[in-house]
């Protein structure tokens, strides 16, 4: 059984969708904890599964270094196979996409690598485009810049604004990201191992000094 990590910021809607999906026990992947940066809407979510979950407020940290170190340090409390930024607005260090790539998964609302960032809906609209789409990718160092694992165009209508457009691309994410733990919980999409054990690395890396 794949275990997985959730980050989010906001309403945790896609959260949601996966936390649904996990409950059937068909399902090869478990949710083991869910981790924010505010207290976000949709750590409702969590407590309504009876999901453990944690906060590290990005306020509380002087740089994105010691916000990310924290939130790397909760996240080896629970040693998921796999984390999923599902809605996390911030930007990890490269320290902490270090440590879980390549198994550390983002949804993205466009077809990546067009209208990468926080306002992929807003960006695409400004652009006039007639499509956008939604995006799985795995994390790395750039701004919604790792490969693509799955994604799927979502037309613009006339008279879209971003709200209305965001909530026809979330189901379209919803359903990749889903279809996506799923095959790498089957082994159908092989992301690849974590470059060591954390726990081992640390005292190893200490060594090295
Ligand atoms: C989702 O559309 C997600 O792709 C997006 O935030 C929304 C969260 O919705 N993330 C990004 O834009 C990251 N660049 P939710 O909280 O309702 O699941």
């Amino acid at each position: 059984m794949l275990t997985v990590a959730v980050l989010i910021s906001g309403t945790g809607s896609n959260l949601r969708a996966l936390l649904d999906a996990a409950a059937d026990p068909g399902f090869p992947a478990r949710i083991i904890v869910i981790g924010a940066d505010r207290e976000a809407d949709g750590l409702a979510h969590a407590e309504a599964f009876g999901i453990p979950s944690f906060v590290v407020p990005w306020e509380a940290y002087d740089s994105r270094e010691d916000w990310g170190a924290e939130l790397d340090a909760q996240l080896r409390v629970w040693q998921p196979d796999l984390v999923v930024l599902s809605g996390l607005m911030r930007l990890l260090p490269r320290d902490v996409v270090a440590a879980w790539s390549p198994r550390i998964i983002n949804t993205h609302p466009a077809y990546l690598p067009e209208f990468p960032g926080a306002h992929g809906v807003r960006d695409a609209l400004a652009a006039g485009v007639a499509q956008t789409g939604a995006s799985v990718i795995v994390v790395d160092d750039g701004v919604d810049s790792g490969p693509v694992l799955a994604q799927e165009r979502v037309s613009v209508l006339e008279g879209d604004t971003e709200h209305a457009l965001h909530e026809r691309i979330k189901p379209v994410e919803r359903r990749l990201l889903i279809d996506v733990v799923r095959r790498i919980a089957e082994g159908d999409l092989e992301l690849g191992a974590r470059p060591a054990d954390l726990d081992a690395h640390r005292p190893q890396a200490a060594d090295e000094n």
